[in-house]
């Protein structure tokens, strides 16, 4: 590739190709695998024995739209399919999890060490009364004991809630709420760029306002991590190294349904409090296991890197549940990226040989900006494979990956999935796939997505729509938790017949997928979902507020950026302090994830002679364009004093 080539000139027709050493060793190079995969349910059925089971399925799938049952009559338990099968074999010894601590502390955990700690935990978790079906919250940073406490729920039957350490005591404190939880497991904080951030104390923030159906939070468990002080309360909490001490490291792995809950993960949607994603035992760990084999083109001797936070699903499906069924050595790092030098990330790979690497497009683009001296000053030639997941990457930012972090040899999977699809859906097959940068190629196997139009009809190549799932898939969400009518209101009501992902994409002539983002009112910064009535909702629960309306902008490292637009009660004074004092509270209310970069203070916002805020024009003001039109504006004054004020700030 010459130096003068612009990642601007690049067109859709512009491929990439493996190089030939990769795809005559790669583990798919087969490229009629994807017309295996058009019987979808033999090709599942196939996958499905990668599997230990204890029992095999009857049924491959019961399709009662728009529930499904995958794996039907099937029993196995996630765990034992992470660890114990692995200790029959040469894995026996080999390294599980490589933990590196942000201030340079390493902890290695071979398959037989992991089973060893999450045996223990879970006979912790069983002697605190923690039974099959019943659910655990998790509020941890990035450290072995969050894998370890997840892995130990899958073993006793236990669903996990791992919520994000990021997120505030009030998120918390919903999430706790909604699920129930019986078991909050934490640390007493964790480290960001040196400080200590207190955990333990959000959780004891957030639990007295936690209304209890039925026995919940009746512990919670801390693990000692930054040594900072913590109030212990008496006969509820409990340190987890003196709860692991003597305690057996022998447990039994439940025999569950393929159709179990394995774990409830919290994400934002259009409207309301975000919703509880339910995944299941069999159909996911089948999903994740193939997806993270064949796209990850998985072989034994592989050191692999995915940087994402356990606290999303990318963490759950790609740091731990997939790589460890399939006996990966995975790494995991606690930190920022910038910390203490803009060359962690590569002195990382340096130090582990890393040899496929899994990140996000944020995170590259901020790599960018630092400049290339610092992947530059390491040796990243152990590097083979690079991946990409959470939100479009733009073409610049693809090439930036492939040239400077793959040194033009490493195949890039752009990989495009959702909390609910709990799998990777798009994405190439490295030895297989030719790449074009910004596109996520085409479906994986066994999965059958579309793009429609407003009436749920395929468009032509060459034009975009909303991007759909025709059939289930196994790793498919089961529901939201205790919420049947939500889960098929928001994603099967949309089109008749068709899952809604609330993307737009646009399909090419090669038949190659480009997502362009949400259609929805989520807004994706840096990868993570955020819903704007969430963050309206936090803004207009502080008292100076009358309304609030708040829209995505385009941020040229987070890939969108909150711009919120917010009308003050009467008498109440614009000033650059409240600005300050909102954002602050959105920080409470949600986590610093959601801080407005924009807050826009007025004495009115632009409705609708109904009286509904136009969003549709705030979004063209946010986005310094042009406005559309405003001939259902109740007054026009409103957008225009809008636009003029702020297009004078820019
Ligand atoms: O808009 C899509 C975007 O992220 C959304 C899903 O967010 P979440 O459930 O938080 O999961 C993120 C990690 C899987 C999608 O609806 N998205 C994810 N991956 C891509 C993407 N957009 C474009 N390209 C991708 N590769």
């Amino acid at each position: 590739m010459t130096e003068e080539r612009s990642a601007r000139s690049l067109e859709e027709k512009e491929m990439f190709f493996p190089p030939k050493e990769f795809s005559s060793n790669a583990v798919i190079q087969n490229s009629e695998i994807h017309e295996l995969g058009q019987d979808r349910n033999e090709f599942w059925n196939e996958q499905g024995k990668r599997l230990d089971w204890f029992k095999s399925w009857d049924t491959i799938l019961e399709w009662n739209y728009p529930f499904a049952k995958w794996y039907v009559g099937g029993k196995l338990n996630a765990a034992y399919n992470c660890l114990d099968r692995h200790l029959k074999g040469a894995r026996r010894n080999k390294a599980a999890l490589i933990f590196e601590g942000e201030q340079g502390d390493r902890r290695v955990f071979t398959y037989q060490d992991l089973l060893r700690e999450v045996s223990q935990f879970a006979n912790v978790l069983k002697s605190l009364e923690v039974e099959k079906g019943d659910r655990v919250t998790i509020y941890m940073p990035m450290i072995p004991e969050t894998v370890i406490a997840m892995l130990a729920c899958a073993r006793i039957g236990a669903a996990h809630c791992v919520v994000f350490g990021g997120f505030s005591a009030e998120a918390l404190k919903d999430r706790i709420q909604d699920s129930q939880s019986k078991v909050v497991v934490t640390t007493d904080g964790s480290y960001r760029r040196g400080n200590s951030i207190p955990l333990k104390a959000n959780v004891d923030r957030a639990l007295p306002s936690v209304t209890c159906i039925n026995n919940c939070v009746e512990n919670v468990i801390v693990v000692k991590r930054t040594g900072q002080p913590v109030d212990m309360i008496e006969g509820r909490d409990i340190w987890y190294h003196e709860a692991v001490e003597n305690v057996s490291i022998v447990c039994p792995a439940e025999a569950m349904e393929a159709d179990d809950m394995l774990f409830i993960l919290y994400t934002s949607g259009t409207t309301g409090k975000p919703k509880g994603v339910v995944h299941t035992v069999g159909g996911y760990m089948v999903g994740v296991s193939t997806t993270h084999e064949w796209v990850f083109d998985l072989k034994e001797e592989d050191v692999y890197w995915c940087t994402a936070d356990v606290g999303w699903i990318t963490g759950h499906s790609y740091l731990v549940y997939g790589p460890l069924s399939n006996g990966a050595t995975v790494v995991m790092y606690e930190g920022a990226p910038d910390y203490p030098e803009k060359d962690r990330y590569w002195k990382i790979v340096e130090k582990y040989r890393v040899t496929i690497l899994y990140t996000a497009p944020t995170a590259i683009r901020t790599f960018m900006k630092w400049g290339e001296s610092y992947p530059s000053g390491r040796d990243l030639s152990s590097l083979r494979l690079l991946g990409s997941v959470g939100e479009p990457i733009n073409p610049e930012a693809w090439m930036w990956y492939y040239k400077h972090i793959g040194r033009e040899q490493c195949p890039i999977v752009d990989t495009w999935w959702q909390t609910e699809t709990g799998m990777i859906m798009m994405t190439p097959l490295p030895g297989i796939t030719p790449l074009k940068p910004g596109s996520c190629t085409i479906p994986f196997p066994g999965v059958h997505i579309e793009i429609v139009d407003h009436a749920g009809d395929p468009v032509p190549k060459g034009k975009s729509g909303y991007l759909v799932v025709r059939e289930p898939w196994p790793a498919m969400l089961k529901t939201v938790y205790g919420d049947d009518k939500r889960y098929e209101d928001t994603y099967w009501s949309q089109f008749k017949g068709l899952y809604f992902t609330g993307d737009e994409a646009k399909w090419d002539e090669d038949s190659y997928f480009w997502v362009t983002g949400r259609v929805d009112d989520v807004i994706n910064v840096s990868g993570h979902r955020i819903g704007t009535a969430e963050v309206e909702s936090a803004l207009a629960d502080h008292p100076f507020v009358a309304e609030a309306a708040c829209v995505g902008r385009t941020h040229e490292v987070k890939g969108q950026a909150v711009f919120a637009f917010v009308s003050l009660k009467e008498g109440i004074a614009v000033n650059d302090e409240l600005v300050d004092e909102l954002k602050a509270h959105v920080v409470l209310k949600i986590g610093s994830l959601a801080r407005p970069d924009d807050i826009f203070l007025s004495t009115e916002l632009p409705k609708t002679r109904s009286g509904k805020i136009m969003r549709r024009l705030l979004k063209d003001i946010a986005e310094g364009r042009e406005i559309g039109d405003t001939s259902t504006l109740a007054d026009v004054g409103v957008i225009n004093f809008l636009k003029e004020n702020i297009d004078a700030r820019r």
